[in-house]
């Protein structure tokens, strides 16, 4: 038998409801393959943490997370800064963005789940720069306030190499670099011409390269998504695109997400806390499922019946209301488990 050590933080609102639901797909999974057990050490983060000990993300979490396999994460919510004091705004860590920096998860994958069409791309997104490198600063004489956008050749390298790696060994025919350089000259203008001398590895024969404005891709993955492969972009562009690509296949309950580092690995919805829906019930667990499926994709252990249960359960319209069904998060968790077999 072999143990998987799997580290869970379910955080707040529908992130509980909907990691609940996919631990328990994921313990009927190991009853079917036999030879693989997983253990699952829970470990906190989220707003009762924050309130509690005014942090919201613990250091025991975080070494929880490094001694396990893979961490699988619900959501969080994170309070508006006019909803908390002064002091704590200026403290708050984000649990999500502090597990991403402390353990280096420079690559975030989300790919567009799209059953009902062609549409197949994916966008590597850069995790621990740009704009979320937590450097602002508000000038209380002249009122204004600077955010500090980093990006760093090391960086840049890294994700841009992901990504062709990552083409390379999917079977993927272009990657397409996402910037703004038209603009941010200088930043961007450093992603860009380091996507330009990756391309032109030899490693990288028979990869198409190309870039695209981050305005017009917004536009693009509307109107015409089939012209993307693999994107490669930075911090907040992947950010936004990846809520907007999720659209092209029903919604943020279809998307899933990993963030991957060279030692450590976490998987995450696309979505977060949900607070509209939290508490009813009717939270679409599949994108969370397709996470765990990325997780068994990582582990190397077979992850093709949970995707094919989870695509099933979509086309037969065993879903949550995001996506016209009606059924609850456990009735389409008991379908999906059904499925399984
Ligand atoms: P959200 O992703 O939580 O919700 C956006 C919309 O999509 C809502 O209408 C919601 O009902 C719907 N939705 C999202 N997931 C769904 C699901 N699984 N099933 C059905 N419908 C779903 O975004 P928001 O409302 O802008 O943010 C809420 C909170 O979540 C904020 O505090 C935000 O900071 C946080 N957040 C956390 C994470 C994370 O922890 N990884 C990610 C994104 C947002
Ligand atoms: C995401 C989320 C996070 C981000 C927030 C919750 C910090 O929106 O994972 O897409 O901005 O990266
Ligand atoms: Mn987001």
């Amino acid at each position: 038998l072999k143990n998987f050590k799997i580290c869970v933080i379910k955080g707040d609102g529908i992130g509980v409801e909907v990691i609940d639901e996919t631990v328990r797909m994921l313990k009927a999974y190991e009853k079917i393959l036999k030879s693989i057990h997983f253990e699952f050490i829970e470990a906190k983060a989220g707003l009762t943490e924050l309130m509690t000990n005014g942090n919201a993300i613990p250091n025991e979490t975080i070494e929880i997370a490094k001694e396990c396999d893979a961490i699988l994460f619900g959501a969080i919510t994170s309070p508006k800064p006019t909803e908390i004091s002064e002091e704590l705004n200026k403290s708050y860590k984000s649990p999500i963005l502090t597990l991403r920096k402390e353990l280096d998860l420079y690559a975030n994958v989300r790919p567009t789940i799209d059953y009902k069409s062609n549409i197949d791309f994916v966008i590597i997104r850069e995790n621990t720069e740009g704009l979320y490198i937590k450097d602002e600063y508000y000038d209380e004489e002249n009122e204004f306030a600077i955010a500090k956008r980093k990006i760093s050749k090391k960086g840049s390298e890294r994700i841009i190499k992901f990504a062709f790696e990552y083409a390379k060994s999917n079977n993927r025919k272009k990657v397409s670099c996402i910037h703004k350089s038209n603009v941010l000259r200088i930043t961007d203008g450093l992603f860009l011409k380091t996507f330009e001398e990756i391309a032109q590895d030899k490693k990288y024969n028979g990869i198409e390269a190309n870039d695209y404005l981050v305005d017009a891709t917004a536009m693009y993955i509307i109107k015409s998504p089939e012209i993307f492969d693999v994107m490669a972009t930075t911090n907040l562009f992947g950010d936004i695109l990846s809520d907007e690509a999720s659209a092209l296949g029903g919604g943020l309950g279809l998307a899933p997400s990993a963030n991957i580092g060279d030692k450590y690995a976490l998987f995450e919805p696309v979505h977060g806390s949900a607070p509209d829906i939290a508490g009813k019930g009717i939270a679409n667990p599949m994108a969370t499922m397709l996470c765990c499926a990325m997780m068994l994709d990582y582990l190397k252990i077979d992850s093709e019946p949970i995707k094919n249960a989870v695509k099933r359960a979509f086309l037969e319209g065993n879903t949550t209301a995001d996506l016209s069904g009606c059924l609850t998060t456990k009735e389409v968790a008991d379908k999906i488990i059904d499925y399984l077999n």
